[in-house]
């Protein structure tokens, strides 16, 4: 009686349903995937709402590795149009995508076969942790889904040479379109290629709606099974109700975590912990990542509501599952959860408090004829890693969220998604008081110009291999 990972086929129709407004603004679909778990931790047990027995998965290892999602852009590139399905990643800063064949790609960008493509001479190479993509530089023509007009060129690296990046994936995606401060990108050029956002309002904004790069973009990023009304937008959220974060350094989009909350209360923890060595808004990995003690903490103030839940829940490696699919019983089962509540520094030195309901951080995973007969079972989004805290599409896909680059900061929303309803809130902004004034929660970086260079691999590191790494 094996039980398998039913995986939802991607579904990367152009949603005709959005509102074609004035501004640019382009659909995303999410796909679900697998990635591959390296280190042989794979998704293996079932706990059933409001029971303490744990069901082992057959095996051991029902499913090969960690559920994961994405929100990707379908794009066509190239003459005659090839198309190829594109990561959005807040965490890296280059284009690029994949030219050759990889383990586990079924499908790459031919370079050879475009009468458009033009090389530009320049050898991009991006080495990190357990791999690298290495490839040229070029321009081609891309068209864009949706009802905008196009094609534009844009600038891209073709990853002729790769290992560890694309497999990632499984066949999800084969591009990744950085969206990170340029600090970040291994592929500057004196063309001023770079950012796509910044091409695309280039070639297609009107400097009324998108203004001048760098320009501002928004993501909806929504948390249906394909994602339903999620989009970018190239231009600033056109909302009165939005409530702004500072950047803290332009490289990621650093911010500063003051105070983490579940339910009304606070963990109580040095807030220097909170932000060590960084805190990051990563749009390339799906769950809210943590540093090893702060999790615990969350782990420890959730598990005190609910306490038959064990370790292996809080660390990704168990699901918790309804006792049937009825809404009801899963409605029971999020409302047993608390909201967990980020507040994040403000460019006035005050807070604004982002609260996470139970919809969002409870990841939903299809099992098919699992234990739980034909219940919903759930993931927790809340994982821990030693590369600071990343808050990754888990937490942006409760809200509409600004990127606002030339301003150094990001503006959150509540989201229009169609299921947006019981989600996340955005509160304040209220006075923040520390001891030694607001700053004092960012972690300190001896050096942070110099640590750069060695830092930027970790960009597309985080964004691939650690979504694979379970600790
Ligand atoms: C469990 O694994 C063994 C050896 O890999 C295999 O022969 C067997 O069919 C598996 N059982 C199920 C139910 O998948
Ligand atoms: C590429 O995508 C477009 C738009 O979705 C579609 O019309 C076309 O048939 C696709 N081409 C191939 C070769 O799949
Ligand atoms: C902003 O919103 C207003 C009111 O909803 C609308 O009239 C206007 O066209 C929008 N502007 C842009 C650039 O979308
Ligand atoms: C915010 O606090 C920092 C550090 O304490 C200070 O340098 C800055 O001037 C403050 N900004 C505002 C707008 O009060
Ligand atoms: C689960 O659902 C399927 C199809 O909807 C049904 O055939 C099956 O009997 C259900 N299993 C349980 C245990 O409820
Ligand atoms: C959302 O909530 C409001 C009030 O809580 C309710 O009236 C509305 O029907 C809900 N919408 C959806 C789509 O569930």
């Amino acid at each position: 009686m094996g039980i398998l990972l039913t995986l939802l086929p991607p579904v990367c129709a152009a949603l005709a349903c959005l509102p074609a407004t004035a501004a640019l603004q382009l659909p995303l679909t999410r796909l679900n995937f697998v990635a591959p778990a390296k280190s042989g931790l794979p998704v293996d047990s079932v706990q059933l709402f409001g029971q303490r027995g744990v069901f082992q998965l057959v095996n051991g290892s029902a499913i090969h590795g960690r559920p994961e999602a994405a929100y990707c852009l379908r794009l066509g590139v190239g003459t005659p149009r090839q198309n190829i399905t594109a990561k959005l990643d807040t965490g890296s800063s280059d284009f690029v995508t994949a030219g050759a064949k990889t383990p586990g790609l079924d499908r790459w960008f031919d370079a050879k076969s475009s009468s458009s493509l033009v090389w530009q001479h320049q050898l991009v190479r991006t080495p990190y942790t357990t791999g690298f993509w290495e490839g040229h530089l070029a321009t081609d023509v891309v068209s864009l889904p949706g009802p905008v007009p196009g094609p534009v060129r844009a600038a891209f690296s073709v990853a002729e040479r790769s290992s560890g990046y694309f497999q990632a994936a499984a066949g999800a995606w084969q591009a990744s379109v950085g969206l990170a401060f340029e600090r970040l990108s291994n592929a500057r050029t004196a063309a001023g290629g770079g950012n796509f956002a910044d091409t695309l309002a280039r070639q297609l904004g009107d400097a009324m709606s998108t203004g001048s790069p760098p320009v501002p973009f928004c993501l909806q990023l929504c948390g249906g099974d394909a994602g339903l009304g999620s989009f970018i937008r190239i231009g600033r959220a056109n909302r009165t109700d939005m409530l702004y974060a500072s950047v803290r350094w332009d490289w990621y989009y650093e911010v500063v975590i003051a105070d983490i909350k579940v339910g009304q209360s606070s963990l109580g923890m040095d807030c220097k912990e909170y932000n060590m060595d960084k805190a990051i808004l990563h749009s390339g990995v799906g769950d809210i990542r943590l540093p090893a003690r702060v999790h615990a903490r969350v782990a420890q103030q959730v598990g005190a509501q609910q306490p038959e839940l064990g370790n292996r829940f809080f660390n990704g490696l168990g699901l918790l599952c309804s006792s049937d699919g009825s809404l009801e019983a899963t409605k029971r089962l999020l409302d047993a959860f608390p909201s967990v509540t980020f507040s994040l520094v403000t460019p006035d030195n005050q807070t604004v408090d982002l609260e996470l309901s139970p919809t969002q951080y409870l990841r939903p995973v299809v099992l098919g004829g699992s234990p739980a007969g034909n219940g919903s079972c759930f993931r927790f989004g809340i994982q821990s890693t030693s590369d600071g805290a990343i808050l990754g599409a888990t937490f942006l896909s409760g809200f509409l969220v600004e990127f606002d680059r030339a301003g150094r900061r990001i503006g959150f929303a509540s989201s229009s998604c169609p299921e947006a309803n019981s989600s996340s809130r955005v509160l304040g902004p209220r006075p923040y008081v520390a001891i030694d004034g607001p700053q004092d929660c960012a972690f300190f970086r001896a050096d942070v110009a110099a640590s750069t260079s060695v830092l930027r691999p970790a960009a597309v590191a985080m964004a691939t291999v650690c979504a694979m790494c379970i600790l």
